[in-house]
């Protein structure tokens, strides 16, 4: 029997024009198209993103954003269970997500879960533009240059590993802002920053730059992502 193709498929963070032609021809052609979504019945980003483009069924499936990493494997099993007779057989699944696919892509746990099902199948990935290189463009300025040293920094992180991060480095994006419980405390302790700049849900219709010190107030949105610059 033929492996089932696993796609991991980066869609860009939010604006159409941002997925790339080869994510196009992926999704199209695979057999099955699944989607995540933060909860049954949700809105999900990356299904907006190739709905723009694609008039193709998408199945949802739900990624908990919960830190019990047993319960959220668990309830991507009992998914992926239910929806077997729709991936038995089939030679290629591709999974949209925001952003870069390699980069915190959600498609990594749901692999994982996949792969203890059924080892024979196979992971592919098709990268796509990031959340950090929108929020450089919306800064309308280059994120590293030459020697410099530029960090990528998840807000889920222990805060003293996130000040011990950005410390080292000349330019940072910090993902999921909104994680970090004192984000104007860790942020300060290491700078100084002559720039502090943060995007919220960039590339979408209600996109939001917010500059200097009111990016630092904690964002409640999850689609958010902070550039520092030294
Ligand atoms: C699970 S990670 C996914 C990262 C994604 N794979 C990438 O390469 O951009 C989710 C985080 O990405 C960032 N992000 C993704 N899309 C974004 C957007 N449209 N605007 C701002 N930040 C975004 C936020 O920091 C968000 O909390």
């Amino acid at each position: 029997m033929i492996p089932i193709r696993f796609i991991a498929v980066g869609v860009g963070p939010g604006d159409p024009d941002l997925i790339t032609v080869k994510a196009l021809k992926v999704i199209e052609k695979a057999d099955l198209v699944l989607t995540p979504v933060p909860g049954v019945g949700r809105a999900s980003v990356a299904d907006a993103i190739i709905r723009a483009h694609l008039e193709i069924e998408t199945i949802p499936v739900v990624f908990p954003m919960i830190r019990d990493e047993k319960a959220r494997d668990d309830r991507l099993r009992e998914q992926l269970e239910n929806l077997r007779p729709r991936w038995e057989g089939a030679e290629s699944v591709a999974l949209p997500v925001i952003g870069d696919s390699a980069l915190y892509a959600t498609a990594a746990y749901l692999y994982d879960v996949w792969k203890a099902l059924l080892p024979s199948i196979q992971l592919e990935l098709v990268p796509g533009v990031s959340a950090h290189s929108l929020a450089g463009a919306r800064a309308g300025r280059f994120l590293a240059l030459g020697a410099t040293i530029f960090s990528v920094v998840p807000g889920t992180a222990r805060p003293d590993a996130i000040v011990e991060a950005l410390r080292h480095c000349d330019s940072a994006a910090l993902y999921k802002p909104s994680a970090l419980k004192d984000l104007r405390a860790a942020v300060e302790s290491a700078g100084p920053w002559s720039e502090v700049l943060r995007v919220d849900r960039g590339g979408l219709p209600d996109e939001r730059v917010v500059r200097g010190d009111a990016a630092l107030s904690a964002p409640d949105e999850y689609l958010s992502t902070l550039l520092l610059r030294r």
